[in-house]
């Protein structure tokens, strides 16, 4: 297999599991990589060691100010260098047979947007981008002859048992959730947890602001909708349970009672091999089952008192419009301020909370034409609302 890759937010997470899953790759002789771009943010570092490692033919920061030290990290090495929005969506278009879009939040949007433009096959990470602009990216990805192809690896798990040509088939989705770090926390004591807490997941090693996410379900929520977007599913067929194992990523049910569901460590490589390879699959190092050595899977309900984020995520997609892009904004600035610590965490969902009421209930949804746009445009708004909460919160604590 051999793949011209571009990723965006190459130094996270996500990003730099999928540069370690092509190094495996092409280690073990299964696949060859040529990387047309790379993107990161503010570890000049880590994208200078992996334009060194990948040779882009463009390695781009997203900030104007860190250009200079990204060109000092690489000279000599010949690598041409950029900076800022606009070198951020340059990237984006240049031609490449798979994108990995991997930035996190709304700051992916606009290049989410311009990679689903390109024709190229878009491995999707950046949720937020389609949970703002969910129809409108996935059209735009059929129009130009490419696809968006899920990295989440719930929606990595469905896709893969999905029934694609006959969705007519599928009674309903359910999304599996770990529980996070609190899952067994007292109501009591989720009011006085710290970031340090909320970050340390017990089966993934992800990105702070999921992190956080998954400790509130907020990132549960975030992926109902995303999920509703992708296979084309309402939200009242849409479940979620609650298995802190994370072997089950998800299953399908069909309307003649078989379940399927797709196993396999909790290890993000293997989505992002999938969708690297699809409809193939790539052979690389992966780690295995060992389902006898595990002895049990469990399975709960999440709790709605405890993490009510879940409840109005459902809310927003049902709701429809714009309320996901509010209920994501509100997420993420309220994210933000619990990670600076100006915020305690159960407030989280309060913001979110409060920010829809605000919003969606005085028509501050209101639909747009252009859903890239539209959905920024929102977005700042929500934000604006949400950041004006955030501090009433911090006054009143
Ligand atoms: N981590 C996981 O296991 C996982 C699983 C499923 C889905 N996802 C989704 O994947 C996305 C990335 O998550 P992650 O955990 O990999 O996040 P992360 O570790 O925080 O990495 C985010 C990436 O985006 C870059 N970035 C940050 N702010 C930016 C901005 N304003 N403009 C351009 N680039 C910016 C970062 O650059 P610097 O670090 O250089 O500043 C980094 O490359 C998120 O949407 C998340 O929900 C993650």
């Amino acid at each position: 297999m051999h793949r011209r890759v571009s990723v965006l937010g190459a130094t996270g997470s996500v990003g730099s599991s999928t540069l370690a899953l092509m190094d495996e790759a092409e280690r073990a002789g299964t696949a060859r990589f040529t990387v047309a771009a790379l993107t990161g943010g503010r570890n000049i570092e880590r994208l200078a060691e992996a334009a060194r490692r990948w040779r882009p033919e463009l390695v781009v920061t997203a900030w104007p100010e860190l250009k200079s030290d990204l060109e000092d990290a690489l000279a000599g090495s010949g690598i041409p260098v950029a900076a800022g929005e606009s070198a951020l969506i340059e990237a984006a278009l240049r031609p490449a047979d798979w994108i990995m879009a991997a930035i996190v939040g709304v700051a992916g949007l606009k290049s989410t947007w311009a990679a689903a433009g390109t024709g190229a096959i878009v491995g999707l990470a950046n949720k937020e981008s389609l949970v703002c602009c969910g129809p409108a990216l996935m059209a735009r990805a059929t129009t130009a002859g490419g696809r968006i192809l899920p990295v989440d690896s719930e929606h990595s798990a469905i896709y893969q048992v999905f029934p694609h040509d006959h969705p007519e088939g599928v009674r309903r989705l359910v999304l599996t959730a770990s529980g996070g770090p609190f899952r067994q926390t007292p109501a009591a004591e989720l009011a006085r947890v710290t970031p340090e807490r909320a970050v340390a997941h017990p089966n993934w090693s992800m990105g702070a602001k999921i992190s956080v996410d998954s400790a509130t379900m907020a990132n549960k929520g975030l992926e109902m909708i995303e999920a509703a977007y992708l296979f084309g599913m309402p939200a009242d067929r849409i479940d979620v349970v609650v298995h802190p194992e994370s072997v089950i990523h998800s299953m399908v049910e069909y309307v003649d009672g078989s379940t399927l569901a797709q196993m396999g460590p909790p290890d993000m490589k293997t989505p992002i091999a999938c969708a690297l390879a699809w409809p193939d699959r790539l052979s690389w190092p992966a780690p295995r089952l060992d389902l006898a050595a595990m002895g049990q899977l469990t399975f709960e309900a999440p709790d709605p008192v405890r993490f009510p984020a879940l409840r109005l995520a459902r809310e927003a997609l049902e709701a429809g419009g714009g309320a996901p892009t509010i209920f994501n904004a509100a997420n993420e600035v309220a994210a933000l301020a619990f990670l600076d610590r100006r915020l305690a965490f159960l407030n989280i969902a309060a913001v979110i909370a409060e920010t829809l009421e605000r919003m969606v209930k005085t028509g501050a949804d209101s639909d747009f034409d252009d859903a890239c746009a539209g959905a920024l445009a929102l977005d700042a708004h929500a934000r604006r609302v949400a950041i004006e909460i955030v501090g009433d919160l911090a006054l009143a604590a």
